[in-house]
């Protein structure tokens, strides 16, 4: 089993530094050596965390009310080549944030690589507190890492090619393909967005009313079977009690065994070809921070295969 490694220290999605620190913590904390001898995957990494600091700009004025944007911009891009690199030569790309902005460059670079390898069009679980799919008009924050899903379905396009004009069709997911997981803070605007496009979504109230189990049951229903699937995780879809040190912590989230149970059922479809896991901020909590490490290096072992027994 081949298995690409992508270790993306930026934090320009959002304001608060520290989660460019989490590939690092994530690595220390042995997660690297756990999928090359207890997972037993061969693995392709550079053995470094990217900065991109040689692509940041001098000065990033807002556009469309967005912040960062061209520092974005230019990461996801380069981001976007690194995983579909990976993906083209058939490798499972994991990528490991940072902030959610880079789903525009993993999930960008993915959804053209199956398009090109398989002929298939991609599906994306994406288990988050958030919708992240604010259109740079519905946004109240101006954070790229609220606004990712609408520039990779094409609900925002840009003229110019920079910022995300780059995101071609061919690099775009469906909005009927993606299937959202663990929601309970959405933007007013998102929620339109939601219900104009039919979009999936189990929040945490239809996990309260169902349970886990039926829950994935019918999101992996509502995708059905041969179609490659890219799981973008936001460590914030857990409850804060499991998940503390990280950005934008939503209380009333999923338990540390229901996003592992979540990630061990996209691992048994056997049609997982990438994972992202992101949002995770070291810096935020001095108590919190190592659990919320362990909590991201359990979720990211049981996507990749590790079993209770
Ligand atoms: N919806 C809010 C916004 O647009 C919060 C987004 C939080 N996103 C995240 N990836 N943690 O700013
Ligand atoms: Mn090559
Ligand atoms: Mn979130
Ligand atoms: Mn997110």
């Amino acid at each position: 089993n081949e298995l690409g490694l992508v270790a993306v220290g930026f934090s320009g999605g959002q304001c608060k530094p520290g989660v460019d620190a989490a590939p690092m913590a994530l690595i220390e904390s042995g997660l690297v050596n756990q999928l090359k001898d207890d997972l037993e995957y061969t693995l392709h990494y550079d053995n470094q965390v990217h900065a991109y600091s040689d692509l940041m700009p001098a000065s990033d004025p807002p556009h469309r009310g967005m912040k960062n944007a061209s520092a974005v911009s230019a990461v996801t891009q380069k981001l976007s080549s690194q995983v579909y690199e990976h993906a083209k030569h058939g490798r499972f790309v994991l990528t490991l944030g940072g902030d959610h902005s880079i789903a525009i460059g993993t999930i960008s670079g993915t959804a053209k690589a199956m398009r090109e390898r398989l002929g298939r069009d991609m599906a994306v679980i994406w288990v988050d507190a958030h919708a992240d799919i604010n259109t740079p008009e519905s946004s109240d924050s101006g954070n790229i890492h609220g606004m990712p899903l609408a520039f990779l379905t094409g609900l925002a396009t840009e003229e110019e090619d920079k910022p995300f004009g780059w995101v071609k069709e061919d690099q775009r997911v469906s909005v009927k393909k993606l299937v959202y997981i663990g929601l309970r803070d959405v933007d007013r605007g998102e929620k339109k967005i939601l219900r104009e496009n039919g979009i999936k979504a189990f929040s945490m109230h239809d996990i309260d009313r169902h349970g886990i189990g039926k829950v994935m049951d019918m999101a992996l229903g509502w995708i059905g079977r041969d179609t490659p699937i890219h799981l973008s995780f936001d460590i914030d879809a857990l409850d804060p009690m499991w998940a503390p040190s990280t950005g934008t912590a939503v209380r009333g989230g999923l338990t540390l065994r229901e996003g592992d149970f979540i990630a061990e059922c996209v691992h048994e479809t056997g049609s997982l070809v990438a994972l992202d896991l992101v949002e995770v901020n070291p810096s935020l909590e001095e108590q919190g921070a190592a659990e919320t490490v362990r909590a991201g290096v359990s979720i990211v072992r049981c996507a990749l295969g590790d079993t209770l027994l």
